[in-house]
């Protein structure tokens, strides 16, 4: 099992050393007399293009890191609780903050959120879920919740914070959920998502605050962001993923198998194809590959 930490950190440690670490950068850091001419050599300006380009990849990912994510607390029933949430988003870069039927934000989520105030006052709030989803256009909806479920309830099987960490992709638009503090978040606000995700803790109080879990959570996205594919790997859109599984549906339909049968079949695969987080190109060939099947079985 991957510890946290561990696979993230080195394999963050290799591609930031790598374009310096190269056999032509080594001789010339021994030389320090090295002529101007030697230093622009035709090895050295490329590792130096090499960093720029990491660099600017870098900067590329935080942004989108930073604009596609939105940070969704639904129907928050303290105010103190908004603050220590856009605290806790500020120190991860994070500036989206979404409100679903807020209670009262009263002084006491401007003064929690110290250096996250200007989080709260730009917060951005709806009467629903189904509203902001429609109105930012949202491609992938993140649950959170700390009564994981099991293999008997599919669309509960959740994700660790690392996982999504090191599977995520920033280029689409992204909405984690985070839930009333005495409820948590409904079943059908969990099944309108395409995965969820719980941080494991000890079964005997498995519930943190939700600043806490959030931290959790945002550190895990955070520390992998320069990770992210930027480029060729873009990952399909809601409607693109909608598109395959209405395929699958309709494929599974014309089997001659029990209903219920036919439910989780179409369930299982639901859950499949939004954790593997697949690219638009993967679901373009997975679909092409549906259609045919059903061309054949007539
Ligand atoms: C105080 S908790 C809600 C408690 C509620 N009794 C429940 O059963 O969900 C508020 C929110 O914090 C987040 N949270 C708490 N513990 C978590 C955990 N272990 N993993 C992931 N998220 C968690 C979830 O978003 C949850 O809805």
């Amino acid at each position: 099992m991957v510890k946290i930490g561990d696979v993230g950190v080195s394999e963050q440690r290799v591609v930031e050393t790598a374009p310096v670490k190269n056999e032509e950068n080594k001789s010339e850091t021994k030389s320090t007399s090295t002529s101007v001419k030697k230093a622009k050599s035709r090895g050295h300006s490329l590792a130096i293009e090499d960093l720029q380009q990491n660099k600017k990849d870098s900067t590329d990912e935080l942004d989108l890191f930073k604009n596609n994510i939105y940070i969704v607390f639904v129907e928050c029933e303290t105010a103190g609780n908004v603050g220590f949430l856009a605290r806790t988003m500020a120190n991860f870069g994070l500036k989206n903050l979404v409100l679903i039927n807020p209670t009262t934000l009263t002084q006491e989520a401007y003064y929690q959120a110290t250096h996250g105030k200007y989080i709260v006052e730009n917060a951005l709030i709806y009467s629903s879920l189904d509203e902001f989803y429609q109105s930012k256009k949202i491609d992938f909806k993140i649950a959170t919740t700390g009564v994981a479920g099991g293999s008997y309830n599919l669309s509960r099987i959740p994700l660790k914070p690392e996982q999504l960490g090191e599977t995520i992709n920033v280029n689409s638009k992204i909405a984690i959920l985070f839930g009333r503090e005495g409820n948590g978040l409904t079943n059908k606000e969990i099944e309108d998502c395409d995965i969820s995700v719980s941080i494991p803790t000890d079964p005997t109080y498995p519930v943190l605050n939700v600043s806490h879990a959030a931290a959790i959570i945002f550190y895990e996205l955070f520390k992998n962001k320069h990770e992210y594919p930027v480029e060729d790997l873009v990952e399909s859109t809601g409607v693109e993923k909608e598109y395959l599984i209405n395929d699958m549906v309709d494929l599974i339909n014309s089997l001659d198998i029990p209903d219920h049968k036919k439910k989780n079949g179409i369930k299982t695969f639901r859950n499949i194809i939004n954790r593997a987080f697949i690219t638009g190109r993967e679901a373009h060939t997975l679909k092409g590959i549906l259609r045919r099947l059903k061309n054949k079985m007539g």
